[in-house]
C-alpha cells in the first residue's frame, strides 16, 4: 500500500482527519509562538526614539480628535514605490510609543509617517487654514478654527503619567517639568535648555505665527514636524536593500 492510499484512511474518516489535522496546526502554532516567550521585546530598538514632548503629546491628541486618521496612514510599508515616495520604510521602534497608534487603513490623502521637516511650520498652517491655497486640487478640509483656539490640556501631567503606566519611559524628571515644557516648546524667549535635554531633536519656536497665545495650531504642527526626524536612517544599519 503506498503512502497516498494510507492516506485514503484519513480523509475517509473525519474524527481521525479533524484529530490529524488538530495535531499538524498545534505544531506549527507551538513553533511560531513559543519563541516569543522567551524574547524581552519583538521590538528592535532603535536609536534615537523617544517619548513625545508634552506639546507634541498635545497636537497628537488634536490630530486623533480631528480624525486626521480617517484619510491619512503612518505606516510606510517597505515596497518599492512606497519607499520611494515617503522614505525609509517605518519600523515598528517608531510607533512603540503610540497609545494608540496612528498607523490607519486609508489613504485619501498621502502617508504622514515622515512627513516631519519636509514642509516649514508656515506652509503647515497655511495647508490647515486652506489646504486649497498651497495644492489647489485638494480636497482636504479647512480646520482654519486650529488657528484661533487656544491650546486648553486639562492636565498635562496627568497624561504623561498615564502614557507611563501603559510603558512610555517618561521620567519623574520629565512629568515634573510637563507643563512648563509644553509651554516652553511653543515660546521662541523660553529658557529651553532643559526641554531640549529631556527631548533630543525636540523642535521650538513659534508654529502658527502668533507667538501671543500657544493654539491648537501650535501643537498640531509642532507633532506633525516631529513625524518619522527621530531615527537618523544615515546611521540605522540594516540589511535589505530597500535604502
Ligand atoms: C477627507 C480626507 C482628509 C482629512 C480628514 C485630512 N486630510 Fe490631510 N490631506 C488630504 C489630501 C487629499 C491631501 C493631499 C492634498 C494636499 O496636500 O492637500 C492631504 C495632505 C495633507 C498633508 C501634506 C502631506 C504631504 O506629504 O504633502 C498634511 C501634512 C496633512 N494632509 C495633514 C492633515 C491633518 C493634520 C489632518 C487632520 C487635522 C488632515 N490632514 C485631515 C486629505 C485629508
Amino acid at each position: 500500500m503506498s503512502l497516498l492510499n494510507k492516506h485514503g484512511i484519513i480523509e475517509r474518516n473525519a474524527t481521525l482527519l479533524f484529530v490529524g489535522s488538530l495535531v499538524v496546526v498545534s505544531i506549527g502554532g507551538i513553533v511560531e509562538i513559543t519563541p516569543l516567550f522567551y524574547l524581552e521585546n519583538t521590538i528592535e530598538k532603535v536609536e534615537g526614539m523617544r517619548p513625545y514632548s508634552p506639546l507634541e503629546l498635545a497636537g497628537r491628541d488634536i490630530y486623533i480628535r480631528e480624525g486626521c486618521y480617517t484619510c491619512h496612514s503612518q505606516m510606510i510599508r517597505p515596497f518599492r514605490d512606497e519607499v520611494e515616495r515617503y522614505g525609509h520604510y517605518s519600523l515598528a521602534a517608531e510607533s512603540m510609543y503610540d497609545h494608540p497608534f496612528q498607523w490607519g487603513s486609508k489613504r485619501t490623502g498621502p502617508d504622514l509617517a515622515r512627513v516631519g521637516n519636509r514642509y516649514s511650520n508656515e506652509w503647515h498652517v497655511d495647508h490647515l487654514i486652506e489646504p486649497r491655497s498651497v495644492v489647489p486640487e485638494s480636497i482636504m478640509p479647512s480646520y482654519a478654527f486650529l488657528a484661533t483656539t487656544p491650546l486648553k490640556v486639562a492636565n498635562v501631567t496627568a497624561h504623561l503619567q498615564a502614557n507611563r503606566a501603559v510603558g512610555v519611559p517618561y521620567t519623574d524628571d520629565m512629568i515634573a517639568n510637563a507643563q512648563a515644557d509644553l509651554l516652553a516648546q511653543a515660546d521662541p524667549e523660553a529658557d529651553t535648555s532643559g526641554l531640549e535635554e529631556r527631548y533630543p531633536k525636540v523642535r521650538i519656536g513659534d508654529f502658527d505665527g502668533d507667538p501671543a497665545v500657544v493654539t491648537e495650531m501650535d501643537a498640531l504642527v509642532s507633532y506633525l514636524q516631529m513625524l518619522g526626524t527621530l531615527v537618523d536612517f544615515s546611521t540605522y544599519d540594516e540589511a535589505s536593500g530597500y535604502r
